[in-house]
Parts: structure tokens; sequence; C-alpha cells
């Protein structure tokens, strides 16, 4: 029976990895959960899994939840969360909160010692030198959620790194796919949320429709699989049924395919390097539409250029890019400044910045901080 801490349960990825658990009782027990301030949710998964200790980061709604839950320990904040990650006794911890939020928690769990299944791909972004180091000074696994990281695991598999050629990382082009620059300057919030191929949280959704999530997905498997820069190719494929691909020297391509469920490569990470029963339909290959390959385009979509162009600069550059986005697709949310702001926002806050080495987490956090503020400055001079 796995251990598992669940940091972001009650999100979309969060949800997955439970059903996923609730499927597989004799293999996987919740020990830990935790959230933001969705305390009426937490109290449900709570009641269902019942898990050693839960935490919240809104103390209000810790408080009312303590009362909700006698006998179950209920942390609060960010510390608690951490604690959470590191104390509660899991074999494994799934990093499922968004953005930013999700550093602190997740190296907490990888200084315990903890194997870690990681959705939080902003985390690496963010702090993957830092955080790689971790992992290797805590000799722990660092396993990746994000559905095209799990088919390059998957494709891996086996195979030496050194005959890697290159890695095609296929992104659903989002709901825009397709549209004009002047259609690009007119979509509404509720236009950016509907994915065509994933139900998601909404920073990924709209990160999804800017490319900059392919973007963020690049840098983080540079790190993740230790490639150069140029190894990795994005490739436009609107069916995502094709999760990616990684071609070998001598001119092979594996890829691996799947429908468009995240318990599939949520249970490849906690099953590894098994993996486990999961009732979900085949993909129907009879019934698939013809699977189409195209380009993107970075004239369009210019997120993906400035991310490729964060990892190229490297040192804290990726922690800036990744603090100006969050700040842009959260003002964007909001209504307060159009989509193709999103990416203004980003290049003014990437020409501004300094790099440095990202040596320590009070670096990092520095630069998100500060990046955080010239995103706010820049928004509203547009506003
Ligand atoms: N959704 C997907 O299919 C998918 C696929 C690949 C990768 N990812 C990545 O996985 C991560 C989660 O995405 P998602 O779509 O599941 O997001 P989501 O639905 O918005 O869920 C985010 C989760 O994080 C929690 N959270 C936010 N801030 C927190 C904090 N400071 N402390 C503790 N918990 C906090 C939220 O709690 P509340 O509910 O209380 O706010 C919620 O449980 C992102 O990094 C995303 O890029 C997602």
């Amino acid at each position: 029976m796995k251990k598992i801490s669940v940091l972001g349960s009650t999100g979309s990825v969060g949800r997955s990895t439970l059903s996923l658990a609730g499927l597989n009782p004799d293999r996987f027990r919740i020990v830990g959960l935790a959230a933001r301030r969705n305390a009426a949710r937490l109290l449900e998964q709570a009641q269902k899994y019942s898990p050693l200790a839960v935490a919240l980061h809104d103390r209000e709604q810790a408080a009312w939840l303590r009362q909700q839950l006698p006998g179950t320990p209920v942390l609060e904040g960010q510390e608690g969360v951490s604690r959470l990650a590191a104390e509660v006794e899991a074999e494994i911890v799934v990093a499922a909160i968004t953005g930013a939020a999700g550093l602190i928690p997740t190296l907490a769990a990888i200084q315990a010692g903890r194997d870690v299944a990681l959705a939080n791909k902003e985390t690496l972004v963010m702090a993957g030198e830092l955080m790689m180091r971790e992992v290797r000074d805590a000799k722990v696994r660092l396993l990746p959620v994000d559905s095209e990281h799990s088919a390059i695991h998957q494709c891996l598999n086996g195979e030496r790194q050194a005959q890697v050629k290159r890695i095609l990382l296929t992104a659903s082009g989002g709901p825009f796919f397709g549209k004009s620059l002047r259609e690009l300057s007119e979509v509404t919030v509720q236009e950016a949320l509907n994915h065509p191929t994933w139900k998601m949280g909404p920073k990924i959704t709209v990160d999804s429709a800017t490319l900059m999530n392919k973007g963020l997905e690049v840098i983080e498997a540079h790190h993740l699989f230790g490639l150069q820069p140029g190894q990795v190719e994005i490739v436009i494929h609107p069916q995502s049924m094709v999760h990616s691909m990684v071609e070998f020297v001598d001119g092979a391509i594996m890829a691996q395919l799947g429908i468009t469920d995240m318990r599939l490569p949520v249970g490849y990470a906690l099953s590894y390097p098994d993996r486990c029963n999961l009732p979900v339909p085949s993909l129907d290959l009879f019934a698939m539409r013809p699977l189409e390959f195209h380009p993107p385009d970075p004239v369009k979509f210019p997120c993906l250029r400035l991310a490729e162009a964060a990892l190229q600069q490297g040192r804290t550059t990726p922690a800036a890019l990744n603090a100006a986005n969050e700040v842009a697709v959260g003002l964007f949310l909001e209504g307060r400044i159009p989509f193709p702001d999103i990416p203004a926002v980003i290049e003014g806050v990437l020409d501004r910045h300094r790099p440095r080495d990202p040596e320590s987490l009070e670096v990092v956090l520095e630069v998100d901080r500060r990046s955080r503020l010239e995103a706010h400055d820049l928004a509203v001079t547009r506003m």
C-alpha cells in the first residue's frame, strides 16, 4: 500500500489523483491533503479518504475545518502546508498546487526525503537548478505528472539518455489555434477558458491558450530530462492523442498515445516503475480523426518565443518569466487586461530583468517578488 499526500487536492489534478486512489484502494492510501481555501471540498475529501492530517493555507477556513473534523489535525498557513508535505509519513507527495505558491511545500517534501509526483511545472521553471540539486542531495525521485512529460518518461524507459536526439513536445494549440492576430486581440476570458481537449484549472487553461504552457513545459523538460534548449521541439497536434514523442540518434521515434484523462499520467507517476489498473475506455483508433501535426506560430503566440529566450538566457530569467506570467494571467482572468497584453507585460518585465545566479531560495523568491511588482506596474500603464 503506497502512502500518498496530495498538495492541491481540491484542484483539477488533485481530484484526478483522489479518483485514481479511490479506484485502487488496495494499492494507494491517502495520508495527507492540502489546499488553499476550499474548506468545504477538503472536508468532503477528508471524510471520504480519512487522511492522517490536512492543511489549508487560509487560516480562517482552517479554523472552520478544525471544528468539522475533530480528531484530524488541521494545519494552517503556508508553513502548515509545508509541514504536511514534510512531516506526514507519505512515500510520495503529489505536487498539484498552481504556480509559485507550490515551491516551498514541494521543496519541503523533497528535503524530507519524499518522492514527488510533480504536476506543478511552475516550480521547476522558477527554481529548476535549485530543485534538481535538492532532489539529488535527498536521493528522491521527481516523477512527472504533466501528460507530455509522462509520455517522454514512458518513451525513455529502458533507453540511454545519450542516445536521445530530440524531444517532440506536443501541444493541442489551445482554443485559439488558427485564429488571426486581429481575432486574437478580441478574445474573451470565457473563450480562453474553453479548452478543446482538456478540462483543467483556470491558470493552466489560459497558459494553453497563449501557448505559454508549452513554453513552461520546454523549461520543465530541460530540467527533468537534462536536455539542451535546442533539443526540444514543439509540435501542434490538435487531437491531443499523441502525448509526446522522443527521437533517438538512429532516427527512430517513440510516441505515447492515450485518451485525455489525467488519471493516466498520475497513475504512472504513483506506480512507477509499475502500472496500475485503470478502468478507462481504450483509445478508439478506428474512430480517430486524422492526426495532424503543425509547427507553432511564434508571431501569433509570442509567449513561446519569450519562454524559449528565457531558457536560453538562463539564471533567474525563467523565474522572472514565471512571475510575470502569473500576474498577467491573473489580471486577464479578472477582465482587467486584454489577451494580447499577457505577452506584452511579460516581455516588459523580461526587458527590465537583470539576471542573477539562482544560487539560493532567497534569490529566487526576491526575483519572483520584484517581477510581480513590475508586471503590475506595467499592466497598470497599459490599462
Ligand atoms: N489540470 C491539469 O490537467 C494539469 C495538467 C498538467 C499539469 N498541471 C499543473 O498542475 C498544477 C495544478 O493545476 P490544476 O489545473 O489542478 O489547478 P487548479 O484546478 O486551479 O487547482 C489548484 C490547487 O492548488 C491549491 N492551491 C493554490 N494555492 C495554494 C496555496 N498557496 N497553498 C495550498 N494550496 C494551494 C488550490 O486550492 P483551492 O481549491 O483551495 O484554491 C487547488 O487545490 C499547475 O501547476 C498546472 O500547471 C495541471
